[in-house]
C-alpha cells in the first residue's frame, strides 16, 4: 500500500483516515487528496508535509494501489466505478453494500469474503460494524435467531455539517436561548434533544438506518434469515455510537460463557459493570467496547451494551484494515 487516494478527504471520515495513516505511515509513499471544487487548493497536513486537495477527478487515481471513497452514496454511485478502473476502492457509502458481487467487510468477522473482489469493496455502516464485531464470537458457539437493537448514534455520524449544527445549537443553549430552527442538515433540533429517526422512512415506517442495520448484519454474518428489529436514535453526542442489544439464540447462553468468548475475540474490549464504557471514553480509541453483558428475560436471551468511535472503527479504521488485508493479500484475519 504505497500509493493511496482519498476521495472526500476534507470530510469527517476522510480527516479521520488521514490521521490514522499519519499514525502508521510505514510503507506509504504517496497520498493524493480529493474533495469538491470548493476545497480545491486547500492544504491538509500529513507528517509535517502540506498536501494539496484537488477537485475530484477519476483520472487522478491512475497509478494508485488503493483508493478510499468517503463520499455520500449518490456521489459514490457516480464516481466509485470510475475510480475502480484504476485500483481497488474501499467505499464508505451505503451505495454498493448490498450488491451481491461486492464484499461487505469487517476484517475481524469475514475477511475471507475479500477473495475474488472486483475492485469495489464496501465498508459497512458505522452501527453495523460494532454490532457484527461483538456478535461474531458469540455466533461461533450459539446460533442467533433474533436481535432487538436500540442505537444511540452521535451527530458526527451524519457528517461535518451535522456536527456544526450541534455546536451551533449548543452555543444558543449556553446563552439561555432556544436554537434557531433549520440551522443544519438534521431533521430537527438536536442540542438537548433526541431524534428517533435516521434517514427516510419506508412504507412500513422503518428508517433507512434501521434497514441498513438489518440487511448489512445479515450479509456480514451470513445469516439471511436473522430477525433484526432496530430503533436508531440520533443523540446530542459529538462522537461515539452506542447500542443496547437484546440477542436471542436458539439455545440457552450463560452470560459468563459469553463473556469468556468476548474477552478472547479480536477487536473487542470487554468491560466490567464498574467500568462500563460510554462514548466519551470510546472517542479516539480503536476498540469495540462491550459491557453490561447479562441474561435477558429467557435463558436464550443475552443483553449487551456496545460502544465504538464511529469515525474510527465505525468508518476510517475498518476501511484501513481492509486496505491492509488487500495489500498483504491476507485471506483470513485470524
Ligand atoms: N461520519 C461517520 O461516522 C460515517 C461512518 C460510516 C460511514 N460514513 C459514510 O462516509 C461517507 C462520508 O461521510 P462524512 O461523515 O465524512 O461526510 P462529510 O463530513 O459531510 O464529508 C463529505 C466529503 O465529501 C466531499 N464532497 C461533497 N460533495 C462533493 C462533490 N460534488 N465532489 C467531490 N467531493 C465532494 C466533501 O468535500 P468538501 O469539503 O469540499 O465539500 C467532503 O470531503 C458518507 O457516505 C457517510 O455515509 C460516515
Amino acid at each position: 500500500m504505497k500509493r493511496i487516494g482519498i476521495a472526500g478527504a476534507t470530510g469527517l471520515v476522510g480527516e479521520s483516515l488521514l490521521r490514522l495513516i499519519e499514525a502508521d505511515a510505514a510503507g506509504v509513499e504517496e497520498v493524493r487528496l480529493f474533495a469538491s471544487e470548493h476545497s480545491a487548493g486547500r492544504r491538509l497536513s500529513l507528517r509535517g508535509r502540506e498536501l494539496e486537495v484537488r477537485a475530484l477527478d477519476p483520472d487522478g487515481f491512475a497509478g494508485l494501489d488503493v483508493a478510499f471513497s468517503c463520499l455520500e452514496a449518490d456521489l459514490a454511485a457516480r464516481f466509485v466505478p470510475r475510480l475502480a478502473q484504476h485500483c481497488p476502492v474501499i467505499d464508505k457509502s451505503s451505495r454498493f453494500r448490498l450488491d451481491p458481487g461486492v464484499p461487505l467487510v469487517v476484517p475481524e468477522v469475514n475477511a475471507g469474503t475479500l477473495n475474488g473482489h472486483a475492485n469495489i469493496i464496501a465498508n459497512p455502516n458505522c452501527t453495523t460494524i460494532p454490532l457484527c464485531v461483538a456478535l461474531a464470537p458469540l455466533c461461533e458457539h450459539w446460533e442467533p435467531v433474533a436481535l432487538n437493537v436500540a442505537s444511540y448514534q452521535s451527530v458526527s455520524g451524519a457528517g461535518r455539517a451535522a456536527l456544526e449544527q450541534l455546536h451551533y445549537e449548543n452555543e444558543f443553549l449556553a446563552l439561555g436561548r432556544a436554537p434557531e430552527p433549520g440551522a443544519g442538515p438534521l431533521p430537527g433540533r438536536i442540542a438537548g434533544n433526541l431524534i428517533p429517526r435516521i434517514g427516510a422512512l419506508d412504507r412500513h415506517g422503518d428508517a433507512e438506518e434501521e434497514l441498513k442495520l438489518r440487511h448489512e448484519t445479515r450479509k456480514i454474518l451470513g445469516l439471511p434469515d436473522l430477525a433484526v428489529s432496530a430503533t436508531c436514535v440520533r443523540v446530542p453526542v459529538a462522537v461515539g455510537h452506542a447500542l443496547a442489544v437484546h440477542a436471542r439464540f436458539r439455545t440457552a447462553v450463560k452470560p459468563r460463557e459469553a463473556c469468556a468468548r468476548l474477552a478472547d475475540a479480536p477487536g473487542i474490549k470487554l468491560s466490567t459493570d464498574e467500568e462500563t464504557v460510554t462514548p466519551v471514553e470510546a472517542e479516539g480509541r480503536d476498540e469495540v467496547f462491550v459491557g453490561r453483558v447479562r441474561a435477558g428475560a429467557t435463558p436464550e436471551e443475552l443483553c449487551l451494551w456496545i460502544v465504538t468511535d464511529n469515525l474510527r472503527k465505525g468508518a476510517a479504521l475498518n476501511a484501513l484494515q481492509i486496505a491492509r488485508l488487500l495489500a498483504r493479500e491476507v485471506r483470513c484475519f485470524c
